[in-house]
């Protein structure tokens, strides 16, 4: 059945939405990349990434060929690692099975496939009915139809859930799902939405009873750690620095960034020095930086320090002489755990989380 909220969405959508890459394709693979995408980032810079993927790796085959390092390589600056990595399973299951999943289950059941991502590859790959709800369709759900139940219960995700169902277009599926997705993101915005000229704002509920800027409701904010990070950028004569690569069981797995001390608080200029071993040898680059991720708030300082050559002592001190497991200096020598030198000129082969860019961005401008 259509409705009059399906023909408005869809007679704005032909007119007003967004011709964009991954619209032109109903291959499920290249679906499934743009989705895994655009959930870690804005169309304007996804766009750029998902043109990048879908030319190196154009079918699942071709990224399940791929080394976890290309991968990394291609992923940096998109942040949530742990994405890509699905990303790269779920193409080697599908190069395994021979073919792309056609059944909601199966396509569900691929790593890192979600409720949102398994009915947007079902829709617009394969045009059938399922609806997806993601943050602008809840949105453009609970204003329109006036839901006060908070959107993060169970409730409330209940009761979208069955109005999603009950609002697609089963008889087109994939111009819906586009359609009321592009709604959200262009008129019914979170601030300040178009509700002068929203083709809906006769029947919309918010609207009339002057609750827009209250919905969708939240019952809880969620909570944000703060996390203060100091890292040392280690300079040798001859253009050496020293890597470290992330462990299991945190942020960046398996991402490089440099030597590290990590601490409840911002940690002083002599309060570094004094746990280095290294008074005098240090020079401020740069301090706060920011980097927010979906919980927690990364504050990071960045010291130069600066050696006259690659210690090769470094990577073997036993790790009850290091700080927090990562760094330190020992018996007056440098030293780390799980580092490696490289040469500065080639950092650009390592996968570096984005604030580690930022922070080297900083010492290229000194
Ligand atoms: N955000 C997530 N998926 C999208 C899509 N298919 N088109 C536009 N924006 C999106
Ligand atoms: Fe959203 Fe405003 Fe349109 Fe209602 S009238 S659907 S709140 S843009």
């Amino acid at each position: 059945m259509t409705s009059a909220f399906s023909d408005l969405l869809e007679h704005w959508y032909a007119e007003h939405g967004r011709d964009l890459p991954w619209r032109h394709t109903r291959d499920p693979y290249l679906i499934m990349l743009s989705e895994l995408i655009l959930q870690q980032t804005q169309v304007s810079q996804g766009m750029d990434y998902y043109l990048r993927f879908a030319q190196r790796y154009p079918t699942a085959e071709h990224l399940a060929a791929a080394s976890e390092e290309d991968v990394m390589l291609l992923w940096q600056g998109l942040g949530y690692y742990s994405r890509a990595r699905h990303l790269h399973a779920a193409a080697k299951q599908v190069a395994q099975a021979g073919s792309f999943p056609r059944d909601y289950a199966s396509v569900r059941a691929l790593p890192g496939v979600g409720d949102y991502t398994a009915a947007a590859i079902m829709s617009f790959a394969f045009d059938e009915p399922y609806a997806v709800l993601d943050g602008n369709v809840q949105r453009v759900l609970a204003r329109h139809f006036g839901i006060d139940e908070p959107v993060d219960t169970t409730k409330g995700k209940k009761l979208l859930r069955a109005l999603a169902d009950e609002m697609l277009d089963r008889r087109r599926p994939a111009l819906y799902n586009q359609a009321i997705m592009d709604f959200g993101a262009l008129l019914c915005k979170p601030v300040s939405p178009l509700c002068s000229t929203c083709p809906l704002q006769d029947t919309c509920h918010a609207l009339r009873e002057h609750s827009v800027d209250r919905l969708p409701a939240k019952s809880k904010r969620t909570a944000v750690r703060d996390r203060y990070l100091t890292y040392i950028y280690v300079r040798t004569r001859d253009g050496h620095t020293l890597l470290h690569r992330r462990g299991s069981g945190d942020i960046w797995q398996g991402l490089f960034e440099f030597p590290l001390i990590e601490s409840e608080k911002p940690l002083a200029m002599a309060e570094v020095e004094q746990r280095l071993s290294a008074k005098g040898a240090l020079t401020l680059i740069a301090s706060d930086v920011r980097h927010q991720l979906t919980h927690q708030r990364l504050h990071a300082d960045l010291y130069l320090l600066a050696l006259p050559q690659v210690n090769d002592e470094l990577a073997k001190a036993p790790e009850s002489q290091t700080i927090n497991g990562q760094q330190s200096m020992v018996n007056g020598q440098w030293s780390i755990i799980n580092g490696q030198w490289v040469k500065e000129s080639d950092l650009d082969r390592y996968a570096l989380p984005r604030l580690l860019e930022k922070l080297l961005e900083r010492l290229e401008r000194e």
